[in-house]
């Protein structure tokens, strides 16, 4: 069986106690597993996916577990009402039957159609680019999205009001964009700056990063979770950290970029962060630079710049 898009252990557990070998996909990096663009190819006897954020995602991987079954075998859906598991059914592919509820417990049901003809588009994450133009300020461009990836579609607020807060980066000056998504902060920044300018752009979301080399071809891309194993130095660290873990806040990684920034900034460096302004970043950002401050303030995000001398 395959396991597709679900971080926790249960269901790959549970299914390898009544004697499937399970395979697992996802396409985040978390501590000690595996992640990749697209899930391993086929042929598996039956797939099951864990209910995704939205809905274009949710149609993107039952159409990849379709492609990785033959006639006959069943693709599953799971999750929460809370994740739209109620109104799912109609992201399953054509070429699958109607699907139909196999059990319902604890406001989580479980989907499930058999497949009875190839899915109509082709096997591959391309199929799935969203290419639209996005302005953040000198022009629209065409930019490249993918299902799940963060604000997919559109320039978020936040992103936005960072990039009006960034420095000219002078020639040969080297910029760390944390969190990249699909490059949007990197690539202003680079316009923005002299020509010789470097960014580098982290990511724990294999398929954004597919999105970043797109639209980015000349950045450096790294899958990872962290800067501490990064080359540095850096001139400027930009981020619109995600404050998010699965449905629940956490700042956690916020903490852990403003801890570990010191070790990979050159000196003089400095940190951009945006945010909600509710949240308690000046906190997290004293507890490690002597120098913060908020430089932009519009409705409900601010930006603050950290610096100085290391501790
Ligand atoms: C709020 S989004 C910002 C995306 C992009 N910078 C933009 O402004 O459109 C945060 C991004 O951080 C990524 N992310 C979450 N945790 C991460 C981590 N530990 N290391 C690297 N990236 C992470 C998420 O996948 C997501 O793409």
């Amino acid at each position: 069986a395959l396991v597709l898009g679900d971080p926790a252990p249960h269901l790959p557990r549970a299914l390898a106690q009544t004697g499937y070998e399970v395979t697992r996909w996802r396409r985040h990096l978390t501590r000690g597993q595996l992640c990749s663009s697209w899930p391993p190819p086929g042929p598996f006897g039956e797939v099951w996916v864990r209910m995704p954020r939205s809905a274009l995602e949710a149609a993107m991987l039952l159409h990849a577990a379709a492609a990785r079954v033959g006639d006959g075998a069943r693709i599953h859906l799971y999750g929460a009402t809370r994740e739209g598991i109620r109104s799912a059914a109609r992201h399953f592919p054509d070429g699958t039957e109607a699907p139909v509820t196999l059990v319902t417990k604890r406001r989580c049901r479980v989907l499930a159609a058999a497949l009875h003809a190839p899915p109509p588009r082709p096997d591959g994450l391309e199929s799935w680019e969203i290419r639209t133009p996005v302005d953040w300020g000198t022009g629209a461009r065409h930019w490249i999205f993918y299902p799940g990836v963060f604000a997919c579609g559109r320039l978020d607020p936040a992103t936005a009001l960072l990039i009006e807060c960034l420095p000219a980066l002078p020639a040969g000056a080297r910029l760390l964009d944390f969190g990249a998504g699909t490059g949007i902060i990197a690539a202003a920044a680079l316009e923005r700056g002299a020509p010789g300018a470097e960014a580098v752009l982290l990511e724990r979301d294999a398929i954004a990063l597919v999105a970043a080399s797109r639209n980015l071809p000349g950045a450096t891309l790294v899958l990872g979770r962290s800067v501490a194993a990064l080359p540095g130095p850096f001139d400027l660290i930009v981020s619109n950290p995600p404050i998010h873990a699965g449905s629940a806040q956490s700042l956690h990684t916020v903490e852990d970029l403003v801890r570990e920034a010191p070790g990979v900034l050159a000196p003089g460096g400095r940190l951009l962060l945006v945010a909600q302004r509710r949240l308690p970043i000046p906190r997290i950002l004293e507890r490690t630079f002597p120098l913060t401050n908020t430089i932009a303030d519009r409705e409900s995000f601010r930006v603050w710049e950290a610096g100085g001398r290391r501790r």
